[in-house]
């Protein structure tokens, strides 16, 4: 696959109103969830990203017959040629990790290659295989592959040792089509697992969620679906943050703002003003924006994923913030690159990052490691004097859609280039 460079002149003020895209990380286990039925499904508002293009090639290589355009994506699955997920697609995102609950339930086996190390962490996969052994399933595992297969899953009690997103996903579409009702303890409450949970209801799932707890009572079989994906919450939170970035004002569009909310209290705390409405937010940045300090936390704390964009608003903050990471181990690698530009971050614990500022920044060239890591490099090339190059930026495409478009419109001056 051709890798993209971006070009980046600033500094420059965006202002006006930005669209977001379908939640990329409700349309990943929603396009899975298609293969726990031989019926038509429909998916609309599906970003185009390519982790949504290489998951419907996964399901299209099990047999599935799908076709993706325009944000829609129509699919049936009437017949699976195959068991094993395709090594290669599988090895390029972990959401291929989504297949497993889902295929096991509907054809008794799945084999599976485990997904590849990932840049921010070890991202283990013991909760999903458990989850499943206790609903029956023999599990084996030779050459980094996977292989499950169980007759029919039979219902349990799974407590999460700790708070897993597609772990809870994949444990609650196995169970749809299991034998009695499965509990699931300690579950995430993100509004993609919800989403997920709506859908499979409306298919005839019988799924209920009291808090952290989700109880599945196991059906026979599932109808085909139309709907819906949420709005991208993290997608919505990063131009929120471009948006708090002095001098900016940016009103973010078709948006669910109660997904936003700690985000925006600690928006509020930095001193942005904030106007918003059901699905839409309003933020005008502050010009002497104040330190803070924000640990990443499941949903509804905050999240992982926009830890690096906010990195990059507190290099211009007034005063030393700290930046907790609890999810994942090794993701502060944005932090070297910005470093490069002039910003003066420090790693102060295992997973604490000291932010002084405010940092002016210089253009400079720099590599982009994984997804957010290079929203945040797109947004400090846009406040940051003269020509940014962010070299391996394919990274930005696998989860935002058309961001380079995006923001040019709201004034900024990005070129990709294909390389
Ligand atoms: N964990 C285990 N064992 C498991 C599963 C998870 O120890 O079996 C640990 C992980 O190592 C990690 C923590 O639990 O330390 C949380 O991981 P989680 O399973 O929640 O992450 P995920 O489901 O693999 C999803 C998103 C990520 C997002 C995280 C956390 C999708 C497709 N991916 O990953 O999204 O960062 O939840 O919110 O939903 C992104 O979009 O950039 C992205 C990385």
């Amino acid at each position: 696959m051709a890798d993209i460079r971006l070009e980046i002149n600033g500094p420059t003020r965006l202002h006006g109103a930005v669209s977001i895209s379908g939640a990329k990380n409700a349309a990943l286990p929603e396009m899975a969830a298609t293969l726990l039925t031989p019926s038509p499904c429909q998916l609309g508002n599906v970003p185009m990203v390519e982790d949504t293009r290489i998951m419907l090639q996964t399901i299209a290589r099990l047999g599935g017959v799908g076709r993706l355009e325009k944000n829609q994506l129509r699919i049936q699955n009437t017949r699976l040629t195959t068991f094993e997920v395709d090594r290669e697609l599988a090895r390029k995102t972990r959401a291929s990790l989504l297949i497993l609950g889902p295929l096991l339930a509907r054809s008794g086996r799945v084999t599976l290659s485990l997904p590849g190390g990932c840049p921010i962490g070890e991202r283990k996969v013991n909760y999903h295989l458990d989850g499943l052994s206790r609903m029956g399933a023999r599990i084996s595992q030779r050459d980094g592959r996977i292989t499950a297969a169980a007759d029919r899953l039979k219902s349990t009690r799974y407590h999460f040792p700790s708070v897993s997103v597609t772990g809870t996903e994949n444990l609650v579409m196995a169970a749809v089509l299991a034998q009695g009702t499965t509990v699931l303890e300690n579950c995430a409450r993100e509004p993609e697992v919800d989403d997920l949970i709506d859908l499979l209801n409306r298919s005839g799932a019988r799924i209920t969620r009291n808090g952290s707890d989700i109880a599945i009572t196991g059906v026979k079989a599932l109808c085909g679906f139309t709907h819906r994906v949420i709005p991208d919450r993290i997608e919505a939170g990063t131009y929120m943050i471009a948006g708090a970035l002095p001098p900016n004002e940016i009103t973010v569009r078709d948006c669910d703002a109660s997904h936003n909310r700690r985000l925006l209290d600690i928006l509020t705390a930095v001193g942005c003003t904030i106007s918003r409405g059901k699905d839409w937010v309003r933020i005008t940045s502050s010009p002497a924006p104040a330190p803070v300090t924000i640990a990443t936390r499941p949903y509804p704390g905050f999240p992982t994923d926009l830890q690096a964009q906010m990195t990059t608003l507190l290099t211009q903050a007034d005063g030393s913030s700290t930046l907790t990471e609890n999810i994942f181990e090794n993701r502060f690698q944005h932090s070297s690159e910005l470093n490069k530009m002039g910003a003066r971050i420090r790693q102060s614990g295992p997973g604490d990052l000291l932010i002084k500022g405010p940092t002016p920044l210089r253009g400079a060239t720099l590599k982009s490691t994984d997804l957010r890591a290079s929203a945040a490099l797109v947004l400090a090339g846009i406040i940051a004097e003269g020509k940014t190059t962010i070299l391996n930026a394919m990274q930005l495409f696998r989860g935002y859609e058309r961001m380079p478009q995006k923001l040019n419109r709201l004034g900024a001056s990005i070129k990709s280039i294909k390389e």
